[in-house]
């Protein structure tokens, strides 16, 4: 049996999933409003698929529970896919892991083995240097316990494929025993499973994400070095590198392609907690340090870009708000980012339209006043000029719509 702690993306994916493969499956999050939501049978963000999977499952092999004794007794496994969001000076913030460790810790009342494994992003080092000794600190009841990690590389929008059709399951241990109890869970899988030491595990996850960001901001600073030159047709030019058999049909030419830079909630914090996390060890990795640099000042550089040569009193649109298309994840998204920019510049009549997201960004921006709309149209009859923030699909239709000036952030058009 498997307790998971967290039912965000990863949790929720992560849950199912284990209950799809027919293990028995308890399901823990501190978000009242968000379990009553599951448990209604409906998901509380956008995720194709998964309504279907949560309804399969749901009161079955996967139950939703307030008991956290009665799952962890009857728990082998406890997997923590918690938050890890920005901490100070932009290192990964543990509290939410740490405290569901405790209330782990604290509900074991045998001698029964466990392991427990950390599927959120943690820093590489944190289970060899923070958890591990943090447990076996507990006393006698440590011994009975396992530590491990078991990082996620899914992505918002593709959750149960990615989890289902995962291309290698990393699992980071320490000891032979929460190795083959874990080999175990995953085993009817069929997918590659790599062991490697704590730091490793966490290290391949931060070595993924950190190389992404570093094709998004290279890509968005050749997009600028070709800009000041000029003369270069800027799409055609990545659409043309693309061409060449080294990246052809490959899913990753999506990354090494300019746009508003790297938003969402893993990459982000991701690539600062690894740079905070090299610096506190003594080196600085200045690559990473440029990522981050190029993707901080890419939306002032595009706020510019829109409003450039326009009045102060003009109205502005902005098409689409979340991080990215097909999905409704507006944490970090750069569409803030650069609104906020033109707003500081003074430009404060902006009208914005998003498929799905607008809901999500008013929750999680309520300083920023801007005009919601309803379709691509409102937005087009209000506006003086048009910018496309991220790249939805039927934003490409927004240059049937009449002669304003576009301004098309995404190179998508
Ligand atoms: N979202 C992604 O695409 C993605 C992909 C791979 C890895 N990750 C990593 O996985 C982790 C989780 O990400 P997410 O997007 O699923 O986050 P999320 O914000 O969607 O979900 C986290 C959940 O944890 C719950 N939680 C917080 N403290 C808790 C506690 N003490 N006990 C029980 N529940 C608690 C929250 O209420 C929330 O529902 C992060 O470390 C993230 O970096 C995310």
């Amino acid at each position: 049996m498997v307790t998971v702690f967290g039912l965000g993306f990863v949790g929720l994916t992560t849950a199912l999933g284990f209950a799809h493969l027919g293990h028995k499956v308890y399901g823990v999050d501190v978000d009242e409003k968000r379990k009553n939501i599951l448990r209604n049978g409906q998901i509380p963000f956008f995720e194709p698929y998964m309504e279907e999977v949560l309804n399969k499952h749901l009161n079955s092999n996967f139950i939703i529970t307030d008991d956290v004794e009665e799952a962890i007794r009857n728990s082998e496994y406890v997997f923590y896919c918690v938050g890890t969001p920005y901490g100070e000076m932009g290192s990964a913030d543990l509290t939410y892991l740490f405290s569901a460790i405790d209330t782990t810790v604290n509900a074991i009342k045998d001698d029964k083995f466990r392991v427990l494994v950390t599927k959120s992003t943690i820093p590489p080092a944190t289970t060899a240097e923070k958890i591990y000794p943090y447990v076996k600190a507990k006393g006698k009841i440590a011994d009975n316990i396992g530590v491990a990690n078991n990082p996620e590389f899914l992505r918002e929008g593709h959750c149960w494929k990615d989890f289902i059709e995962a291309d290698r399951i990393i699992l980071g241990c320490n000891d032979e025993r929460s190795k083959e109890m874990l080999l175990d869970l995953y085993r009817d899988m069929n997918i590659p499973i790599k062991c490697v030491s704590h730091s490793t595990g966490e290290f391949i996850k931060y070595l993924s994400n950190t190389l992404l960001a570093t094709l998004i901001s290279y890509s968005n600073e050749m997009a600028q070095v070709a800009d000041c030159i000029g003369g270069i047709e800027i799409a055609e030019a990545f659409k043309i590198l693309h061409m060449d058999k080294r990246w052809n049909d490959c899913n990753m030419t999506s990354y090494a392609y300019p746009g508003c830079g790297y938003g969402g909630y893993c990459l982000p914090k991701d690539t600062s907690a690894l740079y905070s996390q090299a610096k506190a060890k003594g080196f600085e990795p200045k690559i990473l340090k440029n990522v981050i640099d190029t993707n901080d000042n890419i939306s002032k550089t595009i706020a510019k870009k829109i409003t450039n040569g326009l009045d102060r009193d003009k109205a502005v649109g902005v098409l689409g708000l979340s991080f990215k298309p097909g999905s409704d994840d507006v944490r970090d998204t750069p569409a803030a980012k650069i609104i906020n920019a033109m707003v500081e510049d003074g430009y404060n009549n902006i009208y914005a339209y998003d498929p799905i997201a607008i809901k999500e960004f008013k929750e999680k921006y309520p300083d920023i006043i801007i005009n919601y709309c309803e379709s691509i149209d409102e937005v087009h009859d209000n506006s003086d000029v048009i910018a496309v923030v991220t790249a939805w699909e039927e934003f490409k239709k927004v240059k049937e719509f009449g002669n304003k000036k576009i301004i098309d952030c995404r190179y998508m058009l």
